[in-house]
């Protein structure tokens, strides 16, 4: 037992009841297949609401844009159409989906690679385009122009955000504007003030680190006041994703599997991870170099609370909060969460195929779905499933097993790290990866080796019952039976 390093997901809400209740687990991973994703649709509405009631206590008004990304669902993105939310759509087929599951053009956001094809739907529809470049915003221009295409508002992302002194404080990006020398950024607007309405700048930085957005947002603050020196008339920021999402139930399981990792590393413990991986960790003459390249699994703040903690930060210029800085401007702001809204929005159902050793003191579980369709490992989060099984759990106590997948290929593990469970498993049990929506689901699933890839469906409530339908059956109506 002391070889045991548990990393317990965190489940909550309506998740919870939901992966209690074996049999009903067991009875839609036998109709519909393994792997099988579940979504959530009502507890996404309800995330959105969380993060609607940051903005208000900070008495700012704007927006929550769901970063579409995350997941595919069009269950998820209904139910957030439904809900008022926003949505930021970063692709042609991103936009003609939320298009079509109800989202007006006022409360969705372009961002992300634009095609031509991509920049005229939006200008058509209406939308906001949330620019990468000044050639991007060139190129819209020209479209609206030679297409006779109503003005597009338009907003314009920065990077590159220096800190209070020379130092730029943010990590390279290969999108957005230097938030240093936004000269050419202004002529641009200025330019084409008949067919781009500048509403504002913007940031998205793939970090949870609080100082890095805590200059980004000072940045946006001055790039504001910049562009309203050059005439122009900018009203809103965008701040972008990346509030982070707590898995894991526990920070000191947390603590305590990264301080044994190093020791893994070391080879002062048996290895926690397959054929020794470090996860950017490695041995050299008995001193551990390099930096755990992980997602930070526990969190202690995070989705609303890190939006709050933000806004509460004080700005090292400016001296005040930020969030005081935006509502003293009288500026809209607008959050992009993508994986924070989904927290506690869904599960991966993986079948137990086989079970067996390796012939060097190892478990290895094969399930019926491959590292494509749970994307732990592409990732980086680290958590342990949770083990539904059929029958009666097998003797012999906590178990640690390698999960792999179904595709002929060396490399296809669940994930890399041995993972702990109450008991062995056996084929016919069910292993359930619980909140998956964000990015762990549908992401990067595809169907190499041909082997399928998941079903999802959308679990909903129907007065003191559960029902769940096919994801593409549900509409924010389903269920429920107006009374006229
Ligand atoms: C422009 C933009 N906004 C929002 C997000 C969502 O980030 P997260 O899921 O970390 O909240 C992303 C993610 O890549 C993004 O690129």
């Amino acid at each position: 037992m002391g070889l045991v390093r548990y990393l317990q997901p965190r489940v909550e809400g309506d998740l919870r009841p939901l992966l209690d209740d074996h049999a009903w687990l067991h009875q839609v991973a036998d109709a519909l297949g393994s792997p099988l994703n579940l979504v959530l649709p009502e507890q996404v509405a309800r995330n959105v609401e969380q993060f609607r009631r940051v903005l208000a206590a900070h008495h700012l008004s704007g927006g929550v844009y769901f970063a579409h990304k995350a997941n595919r669902s069009h269950a998820l993105v209904r139910a957030l159409a439904g809900a008022g939310s926003g949505i930021d759509v970063a692709s042609l087929g991103e936009l003609q989906h939320a298009l079509g599951a109800g989202f007006t053009p006022e409360r969705i956001m372009a961002t992300g690679p634009k095609s031509r094809e991509y920049l005229w739907l939006a200008a058509r529809s209406g939308v906001i385009v949330n620019a990468d470049s000044v050639a991007e915003l060139s190129g819209l221009a020209a479209i609206v122009a030679t297409h006779g295409l109503p003005t597009v508002r338009v907003m314009a992302r920065l990077s590159g955000f220096a800190g209070t002194g020379t130092t730029v404080l943010s990590r390279a990006s290969r999108f957005g504007i230097p938030a240093t020398g936004a000269g050419p950024l202004w002529d641009v607007l200025d330019k084409h003030r008949d067919q781009l309405d500048f509403l504002g700048v913007a940031y998205h930085l793939d970090t949870v680190g609080l100082p890095e957005k805590a200059a980004a947002l000072e940045g946006c603050l001055t790039a504001m006041d910049e562009a309203g020196q050059r005439g122009l008339n900018p009203r809103a920021i965008d701040i972008g994703g990346g509030f982070g999402l707590n898995y894991l139930a526990d920070a000191t399981e947390w603590e305590s599997w990264t301080t044994e990792l190093t020791s893994a590393v070391l080879g002062r413990r048996p290895p926690l991870t397959w054929n020794g991986h470090g996860y950017g960790l490695r041995n050299e003459g008995g001193t551990v170099r390099g930096a755990l390249s992980v997602y930070p699994a526990h969190r202690s703040v995070a989705g609303p609370d890190y939006l709050d903690t933000l806004l509460r930060t004080e700005s090292a210029l400016y001296r005040r909060p930020l969030g005081t800085l935006v509502l003293d401007h009288l500026y809209d702001l607008y959050a992009e969460p993508g994986r924070a809204l989904l927290d506690q929005c869904g599960a991966v159902l993986l079948r137990v195929e086989q079970v067996g050793d390796d012939g060097r003191g190892e478990t290895l579980v094969r399930v019926a779905g491959n590292g494509t369709d749970v994307g732990l490992e592409q990732h980086g989060v680290l958590m342990d499933p949770i083990l539904v099984p059929r029958g009666d759990p097998q003797p012999g106590g906590p178990a640690g097993v390698y999960l792999t997948g179904n595709l002929c290929l060396e490399a296809d593990l669940i994930t890399r790290r041995k993972v702990f469970l109450p008991s062995r498993p056996q084929p016919g049990d069910l292993l359930v990866f619980a909140n998956t929506a964000g990015y762990l689901m549908d992401f990067s699933a595809g169907g190499a080796l041909m082997q399928p890839t998941a079903r999802t469906i959308a679990a909903y409530r129907a007065g003191d019952a559960w029902r769940w339908c096919l994801d593409d059956g549900y509409w924010p109506v389903t269920g429920r039976e107006e009374i006229g």
